[in-house]
């Protein structure tokens, strides 16, 4: 009597357990989808076809370090070049991310310093390995898109113009050393597992930039693949992140985290690397030069950038925090002929 209830009890243990392992397999299949389409996002086209953008990264810092001389110039370049949106690089709030939906750096580092009438346009953000510090979702949620409009981040995503498509990319999740630091702490939901997560986003990447049929790609990241700033190239993008750009051929990569300006040309494709990470603090006289890079130009002290595209052509220009062009640079493609 006693072996038979204990062996019962064994089976109905076991029944259990297999109950159970077969939810958990259910379960994990909604939660984590083997890989699916990146989310997209479409803006809409000025009657003349015409697309401008200003790019600034790693700014949050409540007006100080120039953050508010970069804010004021962008607005002027932005009513002068009638921007369609603005691309933030990530690095959004120092130093720590944000602390949650409501935290005031929110507006304190955004809403209150972007006030220019150029620069209530969409923003279109991805996380920098800061804003992982603190509640990364928070800078997903839509609640912050209720504070302020403007407001856009998401991890990973593709922004689709009439001629222009922007795939962007976190880049956080690549980079080892945030795994093993003992120093910082890092919002990892949403990302663990982590190799699932980069193999899945890989992938997605990749299927995206295949179905485009877009005359321009452009990728953003907040990482620099190349960089000759403090950080310098981020060997686990060349790795995973730029086989791939180059096998879709992707016209520019563009990236903050170096607190500078760079126009980086790749020395074995047509990618153009753009560093733009200088809306507020800067590194003045953190270069490091050498010469395996096509560097066309860098600028160690703070400032943004500018892309006006047509059909057939990108003008890429910097400005440092008094508004002055420091670098321009054409990019010309030709019209595809009919034959
Ligand atoms: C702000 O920019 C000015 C140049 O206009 C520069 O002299 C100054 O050092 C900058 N301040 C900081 C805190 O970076």
């Amino acid at each position: 009597m006693v072996a038979s209830m204990a062996s019962m009890a064994t089976r109905f243990r076991t029944r259990a357990m297999v109950n159970l392992c077969y939810l958990a397999v259910v379960f994990c299949a909604f939660l984590v989808p083997s890989f699916a389409e990146l989310q997209r996002i479409e803006h809409p086209t000025k009657s003349d076809a015409s697309l401008s953008f200003l790019v600034v990264g790693d700014w949050g810092r409540k007006g100080f370090y120039n953050q508010s001389e970069v804010a004021f110039q962008m607005g002027r370049i932005g009513e002068k070049l009638d921007i369609d949106f603005v691309i933030s690089t990530g690095d959004n709030f120092y130093d720590n991310g944000l602390e949650g939906v409501y935290d005031p750096a929110f507006r304190e580092s955004f809403t209150n310093i972007y006030t220019a009438k150029s620069l209530q346009k969409q923003w279109y953000s991805v996380l920098g390995n800061h804003d992982y510090r603190g509640d990364a979702e928070a800078q997903l949620s839509p609640i912050l898109r209720r504070i302020d409009k403007r407001w856009l981040c998401l991890r990973s995503f593709v922004l689709k113009t009439e001629k222009v498509e922007f795939f962007f990319v976190d880049t956080t999740p690549f980079v080892d050393k945030y795994f093993t630091e003992p120093d910082y702490t890092y919002d990892w939901r949403g990302v663990e597992p982590r190799k699932t997560y980069l193999a899945n986003l890989l992938k997605d990447l990749d299927t995206a930039l295949k179905k485009s049929t877009a005359k321009w790609k452009i990728v953003v990241g907040h990482h620099a693949i190349r960089s000759v700033g403090h950080h310098g190239d981020t060997p686990e993008l060349i790795k995973f992140l730029l086989p791939i750009l180059k096998a879709n051929n992707v016209d520019l990569y563009i990236n903050g985290h170096d607190h500078c300006l760079e126009h980086i040309a790749s020395l074995d494709s047509s990618i153009q690397f753009l560093t733009s990470g200088a809306g507020s603090k800067a590194w003045r006289g953190d270069l490091k030069l050498h010469d395996n890079h096509a560097v066309k130009f860098v600028y160690d002290g703070q400032g943004f950038m500018s892309v006006k595209m047509t059909e057939n052509s990108a003008l890429i220009a910097f400005y440092d925090v008094a508004g002055k062009v420091l670098h321009k640079w054409k990019i010309s493609k030709q019209l595809h002929s009919a034959i």
